[in-house]
């Protein structure tokens, strides 16, 4: 088979990361290798995300360059993929002349033969239907990517929770869980691969199986658990509303479960949680917390907040303001309101200036970093378990520090905080760090985004993660 070269541009979230390792896979067997070079290319993927207006407008700019590359290899297949792709359907055609395939967000399956229809006949395709049969035979072959330490791994998809801001149930149809066998197989595959940490993805991780009838999330992770080499398990999102007693006892009597969570809150304003439809109130996102940290006083949390929301006055906004000081996130995502096609909150009134939004999410983001300082000095002087990944983006070519004499290599605290740190030569340390191995760092410095450390000798760390918490040093 001649061997031809994909490019895949992903745009957005950790799933649209994974259903591009998925379009990768699924294209392999006509050939398709997975290129770097856009130039090389004979076939370029856009992996869209419309989640937000900026999302959006990525997507058409990275079209829009494509055009030179079409004009010098007409040969060459464009395709649009994703949530993009999903809400504009053949509009997309008329917007971008050399696009050559539109793909919806259900369609991963039928994607090698609309490809191969393209090579055959260079015809134009749109294909946006939204199959209502769940989309259980999307498990793909744990293969793939070299020597990956960390994958995602999707269980559900769409969403059934109708945020008035929210696009995700329009462009990604109704909620649609994976089988847990299907589940379990694909992570067994990754594992055997060499992968050692798994997030499983979802929009919604705690209403897993309910619709189905199939096993509850909590029921999921302890069979995720099981699993036999596989070092450390994460998973986002989770819904406050949903989130419930036997997930947080998860994080008491797992112990490959991280000390993470990602809990979108979106507001810390009552009035405006309501006009969200989030279905919680402040004081119960309040005491999920509380609970939480009852529970595993070292878990990390983190949230999506929304500035600007229609209708959101100061006094509201001083509400998410108090609720951040109540929380003290340890990272969080903010973001300016923007109106998304469908969403109802689009029709909503009192829209805020770009200005008052921009003004706000500056003084949030302020507030916010010195929250994320603080979490990370904290850590200076613990010992650290840490999953080495590979050498840190300064250092990816594998070159050396000239003071140092070491590579930098770059790997996650449980709790999901970056550390840098040195693979010394000094007697007794770790001196034979690989992708995939426990490396115990005393962390010496802390940065806004990230931890700097040395590895230590610790005796207990030999194998597996029993007990992977941190050691006050
Ligand atoms: N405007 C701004 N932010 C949004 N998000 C979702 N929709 C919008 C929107 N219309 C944010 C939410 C969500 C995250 C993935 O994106 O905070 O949790
Ligand atoms: Fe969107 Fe809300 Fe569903 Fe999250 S829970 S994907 S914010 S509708």
């Amino acid at each position: 088979m001649i061997s031809k070269y994909l490019y895949i541009n992903t745009i957005g979230c950790q799933m649209n990361v994974y259903d591009s390792e998925q379009i990768a896979i699924r294209l392999a067997p006509l050939g398709y290798q997975q290129t770097s070079s856009l130039e090389m290319a004979d076939l370029v993927i856009l992996n869209t995300c419309t989640i937000r207006a900026k999302a959006e407008q990525k997507a058409f700019s990275f079209l829009g360059r494509l055009a030179i590359l079409k004009k010098k290899k007409p040969g060459l297949i464009v395709g649009v993929g994703g949530c993009v792709a999903q809400q504009q359907g053949a509009k997309m055609l008329e917007r971008v002349p050399h696009l050559d395939l539109v793909f919806g967000t259900r369609t991963l399956d039928r994607l090698p033969a609309l490809v191969q229809r393209i090579e055959n006949k260079r015809c134009r395709i749109v294909d946006v239907s939204m199959s209502e049969i769940p989309d259980l035979s999307d498990t793909a072959p744990g293969e793939g990517n070299e020597n990956q330490v960390s994958r995602f791994v999707t269980i559900m998809r769409g969403c059934d929770n109708f945020c008035t801001y929210c696009v995700v149930p329009y462009v990604r149809g109704r909620e649609t869980s994976r089988h847990p066998d299907s589940i379990i197989e694909e992570i067994r595959g990754l594992v055997r691969n060499g992968v050692k940490e798994i997030t499983l993805l979802g929009q919604n991780v705690n209403s897993y199986g309910k619709k189905e009838g199939l096993c509850s999330f909590p029921e999921l992770l302890s069979r995720v658990e099981t699993i036999e080499g596989l070092m450390r398990i994460r998973f986002t999102t989770s819904h406050p509303k949903d989130f419930d007693e036997d997930l947080i006892k998860a994080f008491e009597s797992s112990e490959k479960l991280c000390n993470h969570i990602h809990l979108p809150v979106q507001s810390g304003s009552n009035r405006m949680l309501k006009r969200m439809n989030r279905k919680y109130t402040r004081e119960l996102y309040l005491d999920k917390v509380t609970q939480l940290r009852d529970t595993c006083s070292e878990i990390a949390i983190t949230s999506d907040m929304i500035v600007g929301f229609p209708g959101e006055t100061d006094a509201d906004f001083n509400d998410t303001l108090d609720l951040m000081r109540k929380v003290e996130f340890d990272g969080l995502f903010a973001f300016m309101y923007s109106d998304r096609p469908n969403a109802p909150a689009t029709q909503f009134k009192g829209k805020i200036s770009k200005q008052q939004k921009s003004e706000r999410l500056q003084i949030l983001l302020e507030l916010q970093e010195s929250f994320t300082k603080e979490k990370n000095q904290a850590l200076v002087g613990s010992v650290q378990p840490i999953l080495a990944e590979g050498f840190s983006k300064r250092q990816s070519s594998g070159s050396f520090d000239n003071q140092h004499q070491a590579a930098q290599w770059t790997g996650r605290t449980s709790s999901n905080k970056i550390v840098n740190f040195y693979q010394n030569d000094n007697p007794g340390s770790c001196d034979d760090i690989l992708p995939g191995k426990l490396v115990y760092v005393k962390i010496e410095k802390a940065y806004s985004h990230s931890l700097w450390g040395m590895p230590v000798e610790i005796e207990s760390a030999a194998e597996g993660v029993k007990g992977e918490k941190c050691y006050a040093a």
